[in-house]
């Protein structure tokens, strides 16, 4: 692609304080990713990252959804798909978005819809994932980052990293450091989508060279 071409353009989905929204958007801007956050929307008027991404210049708005609290569809879905294609999105990235997912969003973005998720998926899905992995006593934990479909962290899963579980843990420790794993392991995934080096079977999302 020749320098005088559009950037891929990203949409970024968040419901809270933003920190792997801001990764990316710190990955567009160090040349890590060959692309452009364009847009970032919250469901949540108040979300901390809303202000972290005009900080940033990126334009970013609040969609308050009028019908339910855990999940985006029906027309609700539709002004965030309005909203998405006509900042130009390709590739929409879940961070932090405390919704599940559904039509008509689902499918206006098919295998272009990302989520990442604090625990090493199909363990731990859900809220408070990093707390259920400490609870329950495992030795390793990390973070996977998915294709979204419309279960709960369900999805095809793209790329994941171990992050291990210490005795001294606290949840609170565990959370951070898996934190600071996600903020490395979102980039890399987002930029192996764009690049298209990879194949789906069934399930198994493989990259190649
Ligand atoms: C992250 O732990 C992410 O994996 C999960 O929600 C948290 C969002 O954190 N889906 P932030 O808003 O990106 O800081």
């Amino acid at each position: 692609m020749s320098a005088q071409q559009a950037k891929r353009r990203i949409g970024i989905l968040i419901s809270g304080r933003g920190s792997n929204m801001v990764s990316l958007i710190e990955a567009t801007r160090s040349g890590q990713l060959d692309a452009e956050v364009a847009l970032v929307l919250s469901d949540v008027a108040e979300a901390p990252g809303l202000q972290k991404a005009q900080e940033l210049g990126v334009e970013a708005r609040a969609i308050v959804p009028q019908r339910f609290r855990t999940k985006l569809t029906g027309d609700d879905a539709q002004r965030y798909v309005d909203a998405l294609k006509e900042a130009g999105v390709e590739l929409v990235c879940l961070a932090g978005f405390m919704r599940v997912v559904k039509d008509p969003l689902l499918g206006a973005f098919p295998s272009r819809i990302l989520n990442i998720h604090p625990s090493l998926l199909p363990s731990f899905p859900g809220l408070h994932a990093q707390e259920q992995a400490w609870s329950y006593g495992v030795k390793q934990s990390g973070c996977t980052v998915h294709f979204v479909d419309d279960t709960l962290d369900g999805g095809a899963i793209i790329l994941q990293r171990v992050v291990p579980v210490l005795d001294e843990d606290t949840a609170e420790s565990l959370s951070a450091r898996i934190l600071a794993e996600e903020h490395r392991l979102y980039p890399v995934a987002v930029g192996l989508i764009l690049s298209g080096r990879y194949k789906v079977a069934g399930r198994r999302v493989a990259a190649f060279a």
